[in-house]
């Protein structure tokens, strides 16, 4: 099983240039985040709060989930319902619960068994999913460029919109803020992490550092 683990805060370029590799390597690719994005939706939906732990991991449990170039939530397409700023402002919160995490993390590695490996991105795949992944990188990007991508992401703009950018930024790094001082699988970067700064990169360049780092 060959697993390369792509960790990361949001907006680094993750998803893409985990699509970008896994396309070129003819590997599956998984991004986890829509994962947890998904128990984001269905506890909006079903109104069930944000810190209520047992009913967010019987959630995560039942649903039937499938995450490929489009994400499936009971056959429907949720792609585009779990990249709102209401979810980006509830992820956080739903991440955090131990026993959602325990859930996912569970479905990721029978996935990976599944698909004898690929690429996966997240926060926590090289320190705790996959600690003997045969690659860990760990992507970032400087803050201002992470919210120029995440805005026009968002259909906020084609990323030119200053207001939309500065709103971007301040959500952006009160999740980073989140998702890094939680006590369990913070976002942290492995030891055995190769650091990549995507600032002023191509997503060419990055997955040619990768493949040569491969
Ligand atoms: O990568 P993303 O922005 O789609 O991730 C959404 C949220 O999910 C993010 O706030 C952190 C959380 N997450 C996590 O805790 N562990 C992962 N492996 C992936 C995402």
């Amino acid at each position: 099983m060959r697993v390369i683990a792509i960790d990361g805060p949001g907006g680094s370029g993750k998803s893409t240039v985990a699509r970008a590799l896994a396309l070129r390597l003819g590997l599956p690719r998984l991004d986890t985040g829509a994962m947890y994005r998904a128990v984001a939706l269905l506890a909006l939906r079903n109104g069930v709060e944000t810190d209520d732990e047992s009913a967010l991991a019987a959630l995560a449990h039942e649903m039937d989930l499938t995450v490929g170039e489009s994400v499936l939530l009971d056959g429907e397409d949720i792609s585009q319902a779990i990249r709102t700023p209401e979810i980006d402002a509830a992820v956080s919160f739903v991440a955090r619960q131990p026993r959602v995490r325990e859930e996912l993390v569970a479905r990721q590695r029978a996935w990976a068994h599944l698909h004898g490996g690929g690429v996966v991105e997240g926060r926590d795949i090289a320190t705790v999913v996959f600690p003997d992944a045969d690659l860990k990188v760990y992507l970032t990007a400087s803050e201002g460029e992470r919210a120029r991508r995440r805005a026009s992401e968002q259909n906020a703009g084609d990323g030119s919109d200053s207001d939309a950018i500065a709103a971007t930024r301040r959500a952006i790094a009160r999740r980073d803020e989140l998702d890094s001082s939680r006590t369990i699988s913070p976002l942290t970067r492995s030891e055995e992490a190769v650091e990549i700064d995507s600032t002023g990169l191509s997503v060419e360049a990055v997955i040619e550092m990768i493949v040569g780092l491969l």
